[in-house]
């Protein structure tokens, strides 16, 4: 029987990797230096709301196929291949902190590997150069590989199995072999390189994403004035193929561990080698100002909020997560605190999360919106489904300031609802209809 793959660190990635390569049918052993994750994991509880994982790790868990480890030393005991997938979070000057990553490879330079000499794997986001100097620690004694990940939570396992691209930083490619064998059976381009070219890939492609979507909130910001539908322009940018449709949805900004983290670290970088690079701050910039634009709407609409009882639909930094890690929409909520006003909060995944006094969640979304404005901050599906008379009967102003553009627009004023999207033309409710009939 092959060795098992051990994998360093429990997080999303960590466990993407764990059941993707179960999934590809290898053994894999977990560890994580939380020992309560690994009591629960190895009952078949997920850190983390993850479509379908827990169904996954049950089966492989079953199958013996996914163990995990309180001790680094029992989860690498055969190990040939050690994946690191720990935490790199943004320090307060935005450089990244990789100290957990530092830690992880000298606990395991104090493993005795006997004559084996491992292929460690570190696929933790990290600023172009680390795998260089962790090499300094392991590469007497593993051979050092840098394979980034383009995960995105909530469907990390479908990405695991289905990558555009496979990158491998490597010294020479004959040590990327024992990694790349792993993965064979996806049948995916692999882009064999250095290990700085590898982090930068990772560092890049994210900042580019971030940057289009800050792109299409600038051009979204700028169709209102103009009278323009930020939706129509979006799409029809998108369809060349040049540029893509993903990644344009215009809304509240970008939120989430990655995003923001990773463009403040590669801007930190450029800065360091005073590259005059413009694009990541003004990447961030815009982020930064998205969310004042969307509480300005609202203000817009029904004047200062001191005192306002606003509806709040939507808490997570995405759908399908109930992670509020950087949420813009937890930042807003914060600001409306800020300016007096009271919210009541409804998400169909988040259950709890740091709210300021004044804030409350609650288990249903018509009682999110008996308030006297509502604002929706996530892009959860079902708040399209949900019947627009019914949330113009509880709503005092009518107001609904949609900041993801979930809401059908037109249903929407036809139900008398002030409806506010981001770049969307903004429609004369019924009731606007009917006064301008009548005059
Ligand atoms: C991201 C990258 O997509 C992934 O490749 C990387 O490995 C980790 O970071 P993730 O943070 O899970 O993944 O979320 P993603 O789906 O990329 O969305 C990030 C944020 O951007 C969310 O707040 C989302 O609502 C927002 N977003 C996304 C938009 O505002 N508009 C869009 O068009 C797309």
């Amino acid at each position: 029987m092959e060795a098992p793959i051990c994998v360093i660190g429990t997080g999303y990635v960590g466990m993407a990797c764990t059941i993707g390569f179960a999934e590809l049918g290898w053994s894999v052993n977990g560890y994580d230096i939380a020992p309560d994750r690994i009591e629960r994991l190895a009952r078949g509880i997920c850190p983390y709301r993850e479509h379908g994982i827990e169904s996954l790790l049950a089966k492989h868990l079953a199958a013996g196929r996914v163990h995990f480890f309180p001790s680094l030393r029992d989860a690498v005991h055969q190990s040939q291949i050690i994946i690191v997938a720990v935490g790199t979070p943004a320090r307060e000057d935005g450089s990244a902190d990789v100290s957990a990553l530092y830690a992880a490879m000298h606990a395991l330079a104090d493993v005795d590997f006997g004559d084996r000499r491992p292929t460690i794997v570190v696929r933790s986001t990290v600023p172009p150069g680390t795998s260089n100097l962790l090499d300094e620690i392991a590469g007497s004694w593993a051979d050092l590989l840098y394979a980034p990940e383009f995960l995105r939570e909530g469907s990390a396992v479908y990405d695991f199995m289905n990558p555009d691209r496979i990158v491998v930083g490597c010294t020479a490619p004959d040590d990327a072999v024992p990694y790349v064998r792993l993965l064979e059976a996806l049948e995916r381009p692999v882009v064999f390189t250095s290990r700085t070219n590898a982090e930068l890939i990772k560092c890049a492609s994210n900042a580019f994403l971030a940057m289009k979507i800050s792109f299409a909130n600038e051009v979204a910001n700028l169709c209102s004035p103009l009278g323009a539908d930020a939706d129509d322009v979006l799409r029809a940018v998108g369809y060349d193929r040049r540029i893509g449709s993903e990644f344009l949805q215009p809304g509240i900004g970008f939120g989430g561990p990655c995003f923001e983290k990773d463009v403040k670290s590669i801007d930190f970088v450029a800065s360091t080698h005073q590259t005059g690079a413009q694009l990541f701050a003004a990447t961030l910039r815009t982020n930064e100002a998205q969310p004042k634009r969307i509480i300005a709407l609202l203000e817009a609409e029904i004047g200062d909020l001191s005192g306002r009882h606003i509806g709040i639909w939507g808490l997570a930094f995405k759908a399908g997560t109930d992670d509020v890690r950087d949420s813009l929409a937890l930042r807003i909520i914060h600001e409306l605190a800020a300016r007096g006003a009271q919210t009541t909060i409804y998400d169909p995944a988040v259950h709890i999360a740091p709210l300021p006094s004044g804030s409350r969640l609650v288990p249903d979304a018509l009682v999110a919106a008996s308030a006297e404005a509502l604002m929706v901050l996530t892009e959860w599906p079902e708040f399209a489904a949900i019947d627009p008379f019914l949330i113009a009967s509880n709503l005092e102003t009518r107001v609904v300031i949609d900041g993801k553009n979930v809401l059908d627009a037109q249903r929407a004023a036809a139900a008398g609802l002030i409806y506010r999207g981001v770049g969307r033309v903004a429609l004369p409710s019924e009731e606007e209809m009917e006064l301008a009939r009548a005059v």
